[in-house]
């Protein structure tokens, strides 16, 4: 577990696993309307440590939710960071231990392609995590990227809508995510018009950068949860994460930096890798 110094004055959470992972950076809350949560960093070896540890607080946020509310909703991340994670949320001790069966998925965003596509997010997650946990079709909210997206976007929401039927506030207890190189995050890709969006949950998004739609939960619905856990492993993310969460000035907010929401725990994992761009501690 590295436990280099860096910008913040650093401090060591006991891990189950008795390793301390060392809170690189907790920044100050920031000022500007969309952060109002600081985001907490969490510095791990490697991939593989980053994922045990993401699968622990899987578990854990899973249990309480279920203990709280008799249920739980969880959006899942898409793309390949989030794979290990899947793997071992299916595998012992988490497989048994975890209430799966008061456990609904939804998806923070989806490529417009059919569900058996390679690219496809419900795809990946159904090899990996629903199959193995043998989760019924019904307690799985599969973002349709076969349909025309603006009809599929508008289709999801009425299903959220009703998940959340007569529950006073609509919130996920837990969001998964992902950050691309760009600070993306879901399909909210730098300058698409899904970032704009202020009301609605879930947006068909055109991103020019990849010349494709993709359906994606915009900033209010992931901005609803009551857990915000993002991945990022890899040298290609260290610029983003040192620039969204550590306090390296950029311009423009990175989307993945948006996703703040109010009295929510934020956590970034990152393994060294990604973590490589982070300031020392002066
Ligand atoms: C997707 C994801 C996307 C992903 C990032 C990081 O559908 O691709 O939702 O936001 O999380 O692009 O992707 P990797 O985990 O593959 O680096």
């Amino acid at each position: 577990m590295s436990d280099e110094n860096s910008q913040a004055q650093p401090e060591t959470t006991a891990q189950p696993d008795g390793k301390a992972a060392v809170a690189v950076a907790t920044e100050k809350a920031d000022t500007r309307p969309w952060a109002p949560s600081a985001a907490q960093v969490l510095r791990f070896a490697d991939a593989e440590e980053v994922a045990e540890a993401a699968a622990k607080k899987v578990a854990e946020t899973v249990k309480k939710a279920v203990e709280k509310n008799e249920r739980c909703i969880v959006a899942l991340a898409g793309g390949n960071t989030p794979r290990r994670l899947y793997e071992k949320l299916a595998a012992e001790p988490y497989r048994d231990e975890v209430p799966w069966t008061k456990t609904y998925f939804v998806f923070g965003d989806e490529r417009c392609v059919a569900p058996d596509d390679e690219a496809s997010n419900h795809r990946m997650a159904q090899e990996l995590l629903f199959t193995p946990l043998e989760i019924p079709a019904h307690r799985v909210l599969r973002m349709k990227g076969e349909q025309v997206p603006a009809d599929a976007a508008r289709r999801y929401e009425v299903r959220l809508k009703d998940l959340f039927l007569n529950q006073p506030k609509r919130h996920f207890d837990l969001v998964l995510l992902g950050v691309g190189a760009d600070g993306h995050t879901a399909s909210l890709f730098p300058g698409t018009a899904a970032l704009a969006e202020e009301e609605k949950w879930v947006a068909a998004n055109e991103v020019p950068q990849l010349e494709a739609w993709r359906l994606t939960l915009t900033l209010p619905a992931l901005n609803s949860a009551r857990r915000v856990i993002l991945l990022a492993t890899g040298e290609e993310k260290a610029r983003v994460i040192a620039e969204a969460f550590c306090g390296v000035k950029h311009d423009e907010p990175y989307p993945c930096e948006r996703v703040a929401p109010y009295h929510a725990k934020r956590e970034v994992l990152v393994d060294a890798a990604a973590a490589s761009q982070i300031p020392p501690k002066k």
